[in-house]
């Protein structure tokens, strides 16, 4: 046994549909060591430098690939921020092409928030200022240019930010970086015979999203964590353009959820699976005190517009995202799990609160078919729209959203707020969403509870959108002022 490598993928890549060529039986710790992003730690200098730039990346054993990086070659530092306290940050482009730094899980105003109006233009320098008034998270950072955001973000531009307040001694979690407190970006990605980095979507990889064939993690192929015989935490970030994960442990251990997109939760949720969209954070604990290797696997969902109006939901069979090796040579520092967290559940107060409704819509027939551009993909009928102000809304307020999906599911994101799930259709949220979101899977119809607690302007404006790469570079995406 042992994980098929690129050669043996390309067998199985042909064919229109986005099926995982992993068996699951194929899987194994490898001899290839998981290696964790490079720790940028801000935390006492309060200032941190990023540098978009192009690199040549061997994702396996092929061609090296054309990538971008912040500070590297593929991806970014993981940025360690303090919770409360004021960080400056310098993002300079050397790319030949616009780019940007969004904070996506940052509550920051509108001007700081590196989204589409906070272009970069090659050999700019960016200077936001983040005012860090929020609890600890994991958060992360990405290219936001619209148009463009699937491919740069495809080619390498993302990266993970914790916003830390150093008491996770105190909560008794692990937080030793790399060792037991593991930052993992699942990425899906496609290579070409000579083994590069293969996006050129067409008709369907447009109207669905990117699927890839090979699982990439921290910009790797094929590698395994090893971890020490204790409580291991995994800050899993969803970082593919369009891949839903649904994930599991293969010996079915739990996974113990701690922390959702924007903070802690009361106490750790044990679930058999965890569901993660694109753009979504869930951090999670995994029980290695028995000393057994674990893989963690997930399960192949098709989530496909031409399946019809069932919404997504459909699977093919499991795949390999990382193999566990416990290393008993690795400190213990954690060996139980903790009953219960300091994190609040959101309870926003929406009785008297206005409702703002918003349809994702795909267009559908031959226009949809045959055209590369155009309004293919809209919020309430309108299309993304740079210099169109969606609506505005007050600084403090809070606001019942109700959330509809068209055709498959689409993980929604919104700028500039952390957010209360209060239902999907209809019913109470799943664990996965009952903590503190910025994005969150539309199946159907969502309601959430919106508080806008930072201010940004018609000219900075925050923007709310679905999170697969395709759909909101085609227009899946609208913008609001908080005044
Ligand atoms: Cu993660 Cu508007 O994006
Ligand atoms: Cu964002
Ligand atoms: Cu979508």
């Amino acid at each position: 046994m042992k994980l098929l490598n690129r050669r043996e993928l390309l067998g199985h890549a042909a064919g229109f549909g986005a099926a995982f060529a992993l068996p699951s039986a194929a899987f194994a710790a490898s001899d290839k060591r998981l290696a964790y992003p490079p720790l940028l730690d801000a935390t006492t200098s309060r200032l941190f430098q990023l540098e978009a730039r192009t690199g040549e990346t061997r994702f396996d054993d092929g061609a090296a690939s054309e990538t971008f990086g912040y500070n590297q070659g593929y991806l970014g530092p993981t940025i360690r921020v303090q919770a409360g306290v004021e960080t400056r940050a310098e993002v300079h482009n050397t790319l030949g092409e616009p780019m940007s730094a969004h904070w996506h899980g940052l509550v920051v105003a509108g001007e700081f928030d590196g989204g589409p109006h906070q272009a970069i233009a090659p050999g700019d320098t960016w200077k936001p200022v983040l005012d860090l008034d929020q609890p600890p998270a994991t958060a992360w950072y990405h290219s936001h240019i619209h148009g463009a955001t699937a491919r740069q973000v495809m080619l390498g531009l993302a990266g993970v930010l914790q916003v830390t307040d150093d008491a996770d001694d105190a909560r008794g979690l692990p937080s030793a970086y790399g060792v037991d407190d593991l930052t993992l970006v699942l990425q899906d990605r496609q290579f070409n015979w000579r083994g590069r980095l293969k996006y050129d979507p067409g008709m369907h990889q447009s109207m669905n999203g990117f699927q890839g064939d090979t699982m990439v993690v921290n910009g790797q192929i094929g590698a395994s964590a090893a971890v020490p015989k204790g409580i291991v935490r995994c800050r899993v970030v969803n970082g593919s353009n369009a891949r839903v994960y649904r994930l599991s442990m293969s010996d079915s251990r739990s996974l113990h959820l701690i922390a959702t997109d924007a903070g802690f939760l009361d106490r750790p949720i044990a679930l058999n699976r965890l569901t993660l969209a694109p753009g979504e954070r869930a951090e999670v604990l995994v029980d290695f005190t028995s000393g057994r290797d674990s893989v963690l696997k997930s399960d192949d969902i098709i989530n496909s517009a031409m399946g019809g109006m069932m919404g997504g939901g459909g699977s093919g069979s499991p795949f390999t995202v990382l193999p566990f090796a416990v290393d008993t040579t690795l400190p213990v520092r954690i060996d139980a799990l903790p009953g219960s967290l300091d994190g609040q559940l959101p309870d926003l107060a929406v009785k008297d609160a206005p409702v703002r409704r918003l349809s994702l819509d795909m267009s559908m027939g031959m226009g949809m078919m045959f055209s590369r551009s155009g309004n293919r993909f809209s919020i309430n009928g309108a299309s993304y729209d740079s210099g169109t102000l969606n609506f505005s809304t007050k600084l403090n307020s809070i606001e019942r959203w109700i959330v509809r999906g068209a055709m498959m599911m689409h993980p929604f994101h919104v700028h500039g707020v952390r957010f209360q799930v209060l239902s999907e259709n209809g019913t109470a949220p799943r664990a996965e969403n009952r903590g503190w979101k910025d994005t969150v899977l539309v199946d159907g119809e969502v309601e959430l509870a919106m508080k806008f607690e930072k201010p940004a302007s018609a000219a900075a404006p925050y923007m709310y959108h679905c999170h697969i790469l395709e759909h909101e570079d085609g227009g899946m995406m609208g913008q609001f002022s908080v005044a």
